[in-house]
């Protein structure tokens, strides 16, 4: 793979630089740049000691004979040997440290009810749920799939599989029919968690009745269970003899206490579908020992976290942000948070200040779209309320501009709060490059420097090092993906093959500036993000060709001023088929069924043919400049030029 500058969107040459407060230095766990670098030092030179030393803080049934273990690379094991829950480390350990009744969530639903949840009613209402489970049957290593809304039940759910050794998947409740029929089948689910629906600006997503469909031809599930969301007149909801059952007739009947099983260290304890090069999604695995401890002490040191705070991330539990930075990391430091189900503009644009206000948050973790959309909303929303509690802002997802970088540090963070911008990925399980926010001086739209134990370079094609390159990382983690469910040799391939077996690829460009810093650059290849959610262009093309009209298609990403990316398709059509509105209306329609909304591109254009090189490969960064209304430079490489012009055209006039 060659880089693609043109995919690799430079965040600019930012000069500014800016330093945490004296303050906020002197009382944070990781105090000053000397004492980042000295520790650093300490877990490069020793990662297992560093490493120990971190799962030192937690619980363990039986502690670990290694630490790390290389002998099958890269099926790296962590703390092998020992004993462990999430869910006991989450909940338990907080309980018996005499912090029961410390508010866990402070959920608040989209029309305005709201949920406090103390750590002790937390754990009733897991161990509930897992005993419940236990009495449908459900066994360790089970798969479990979790299809719900932004209500406390989906981290219930998922610790509740935790508990007792069940794997969830959880699927973002955008997804559709199709979507959830691809992931069961892929890992033989045998159930599904969902919801009668859920709101989203203002409106009743019903999402039991995506789930009939996309299970109908699933024979591996056996039960649906149902959380009723919206009490009894929300939506008309179906139930199949045999197969669904009420979560709260389930939970009523059992004790409210489930010993947490203990868990292996490499034991499954998650999957999480996420898109690739290819049309097929991937089931990215997480395992129990090494992922506990990451997500702890990545929570911990770049969020600061104080026994006081009041920490919120708006993503959803359906991403990994959701499931490292609401439910394990963060409950594993035993902190109150918030969470919300909704949308950041219903009933209006102010909700999310006025969420900060309530609850006095003091750390918010959200994503640049979204400071692009509260930019253009406007300062109004904000300058009214009270959110002089924040201390610490993150971002996560997506590369942020510098414009919105600056807002955010104004508006929201009045000058005083450091901005952790964290770039990791569903793969790394937790942050890999960010800045710790007592020590590191941040510049607008730059990741910064690695977190402990991570060996971040910037290579060529052929292993060299560069300045501006492809992003490698040189040594294992704790948090890092252990597999792609059911398919050992997709892993290995696609991301230990790059640079022959030695380094982590993570699909990104990166560059090194005068202080070392890191800045992500975007994808290397055919993954898009659009508002931070990521999609793989083959998975929309894969979609578009199973139209009998459409004879071949090529997605592309391009820069998109709020979403930070959108999506823009090429198709060619059979000849002689219609190319109008009504097929551009089918194959939005396909993507809705085939993907979700979310993934709806931004435009469809038709044409005869799409610009190839002579061997026939589509030119990918020719469609992107002409998406990007660029000019094209010298074409002459292509087989056919004029299908270029012409595609030109088409774009100028539509
Ligand atoms: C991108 C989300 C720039 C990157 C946690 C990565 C970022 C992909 C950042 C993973 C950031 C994530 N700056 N780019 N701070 N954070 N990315 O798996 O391209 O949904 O490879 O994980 O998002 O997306 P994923």
């Amino acid at each position: 793979m060659t880089i693609d500058n043109s995919s690799m969107e430079s965040v600019s040459h930012e000069e500014r630089k800016f330093s945490p407060s004296s303050e906020f230095v002197d009382a944070a766990h990781i105090s000053g740049d000397k004492a980042y670098r000295a520790l650093y030092e300490k877990s490069i030179q020793d990662p297992e000691a560093f490493w120990a030393e971190a799962a030192g803080e937690l619980h363990w049934f039986r502690k670990w004979d290694t630490v790390l273990d290389g002998a099958n690379a890269p099926f790296f094991k962590w703390f092998d040997g020992s004993r462990t829950n999430l869910s006991y480390n989450c909940l338990d350990r907080h309980i018996d440290a005499g912090l029961g009744d410390k508010i866990a969530i402070h959920w608040e639903g989209e029309p305005g009810d709201s949920r406090d949840i103390t750590y002790a009613q937390l754990h009733i209402e897991v161990c509930r749920l897992a005993n419940a489970l236990k009495v449908r049957g459900v066994q360790k290593g089970d798969r479990i799939a979790v299809y719900l809304p932004m209500i406390p039940e989906l981290a219930i759910s998922v610790l509740a599989c935790a508990r007792i050794g069940a794997v969830h998947s959880v699927i973002f409740a955008g997804f559709s029919a199709d979507s959830i029929r691809d992931r069961i089948l892929d890992s033989e689910t045998r159930m599904v968690i969902t919801a009668d629906g859920g709101y989203r600006r203002g409106k009743v997503l019903e999402l039991k009745k995506i789930v009939d469909e996309g299970v109908m031809t699933c024979d591996c599930v056996q039960d649906v269970i149902v959380v009723k969301r919206g009490g009894d007149h929300l939506v008309d909801c179906p139930m199949m003899d045999g197969r669904d059952s009420w979560y709260h007739n389930l939970v009523a009947n059992v004790d409210d206490n489930c010993p947490a099983e203990e868990m292996d260290a490499e034991d499954l304890l998650f999957l999480l579908y996420t898109s690739g090069t290819t049309g097929k999604p991937k089931g990215i695995m997480h395992t129990t020992a090494g992922y506990q401890v990451y997500s702890y002490l990545t929570s911990k040191y770049v969020f600061d976290l104080k026994q006081d705070d009041v920490y919120w991330c708006t993503a959803d539990v359906g991403w990994i942000t959701g499931h490292t930075y609401i439910v394990y990391g963060i409950m594993q430091n035993g902190v109150t948070q918030v969470m919300y189900e909704g949308a950041p503009n219903h009933p209006d644009e102010g909700r999310f200040w006025e969420i900060i206000e309530k609850y006095k948050v003091s750390i918010f973790y959200t994503a640049p779209t979204a400071i692009r959309a509260f930019m253009k909303w406007g300062n109004d929303w904000v300058t009214g309320k009270d959110i002089s509690s924040l201390r610490l802002l993150g971002t996560v997802g997506e590369p942020i501009n510098p414009e919105a970088w600056i807002w955010y540090h104004k508006m929201i963070g009045a000058e005083r709060c450091p901005i952790v911008d964290t770039w990791w990925q569903t793969e790394t399980g937790g942050h890999m490059l960010t800045p710790m926010p007592g020590a590191t001086a941040t510049k607008p739209g730059c990741a910064t420097v690695p977190f402990f134990g991570v060996e971040p370079a910037i290579l060529l094609d052929d292993g060299s090092e560069v300045e501006a390159g492809i992003l490698a990382i040189k040594k294992p983690w704790p948090g890092m993906l252990r597999g792609i469910y059911g398919d050992p040799q997709r892993y290995k391939d696609t991301y230990w093959c790059k640079w022959g077996g030695k380094y982590y690829f993570p699909g990104d460009g990166a560059r090194c500036d005068e202080d070392g810093y890191i800045w992500i650059l975007g994808r290397v290849d055919d993954v898009v993000n659009v508002s931070g959610h990521r999609i793989g262009t083959a998975e929309l093309e894969s979609v578009f060709v199973e139209h009998q009209d459409v004879a071949e298609s090529a997605v592309v990403g391009i820069s998109h001023e709020i979403k930070g990316q959108g999506l823009v398709a090429f198709v060619t059509v059979i000849d002689g088929r219609d190319q109008d509105e009504n097929l551009r209306n089918e194959l939005v329609a396909m993507i809705d069924k085939g993907i979700g909304k979310f993934a709806r591109p931004e435009r469809i254009l038709f044409s005869s043919d799409l610009p190839k090189t002579r061997s026939g490969k589509i030119m990918r960064r020719i469609l992107r400049d002409i998406a990007e209304g660029k000019d094209l430079g010298n074409v002459t490489t292509l087989a056919d030029p004029t299908v270029v012009e012409d595609l030109q055209k088409q774009y100028l006039k539509a």
